[in-house]
């Protein structure tokens, strides 16, 4: 038997003036986050910024180190902020870019594995889906609605428990 999980759903626009004030805020605020990012050795920066269900904003970008595993990535950068600072506080949005020194970076950029993970946790955590906004340096915008659609048969807390 054939089964399949699901498809990725997302809309596509040309330019961030047909996104909303909103996520165009955000998305401003993830490429300006880009760059205070920290990675002298990929040469590529990546900016992003949450928003919360109470208004605020948290932005992150990498931050690398000469013990390349100790780093970390900007999404997680700023999810942990603000789950510190505001632990019950739903996320509502996260914008992502990304700048290369040695290249053009013209199509959105995705979360990594290990990012969408920790992000579909504060989805479940929260019960609040978080809307991901994603462009490269310039380039066209793809908007998902949430980080779930991005990371089918996730592993979760359930599964730690005794059955
Ligand atoms: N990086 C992020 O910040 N977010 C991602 O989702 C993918 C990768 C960072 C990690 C590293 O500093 C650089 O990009 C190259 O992998």
């Amino acid at each position: 038997m054939r089964n399949h999980i699901k498809q990725i759903n997302y809309k596509e626009y040309d330019s961030e003036n047909e996104l909303t004030e909103q996520d165009k805020t955000l998305l401003d605020k993830a490429h300006d986050a880009l760059g205070r990012a920290y990675a002298p050795y990929s040469r590529y920066r990546v900016g992003a910024a949450l928003l919360l269900a109470n208004g605020e904003i948290f932005t992150g970008n990498n931050q690398e180190n000469v013990a390349y595993p100790s780093g970390l990535c900007a999404e997680r950068v700023a999810a942990f902020a603000a789950s510190s600072q505001y632990p019950d506080e739903p996320f509502e949005a996260i914008a992502i870019t990304a700048q290369a020194q040695d290249f053009d970076i013209d199509s959105p950029v995705t979360p990594c594995g290990s990012c969408r993970q920790v992000l579909a946790e504060y989805e479940k955590r929260h019960q609040h889906s978080i809307r991901l906004i994603l462009q490269g340096e310039k380039g066209k915008i793809q908007v998902i609605d949430k980080v779930e659609d991005m990371l089918p048969l996730m592993f979760h807390a359930d599964e730690l428990k005794k059955k």
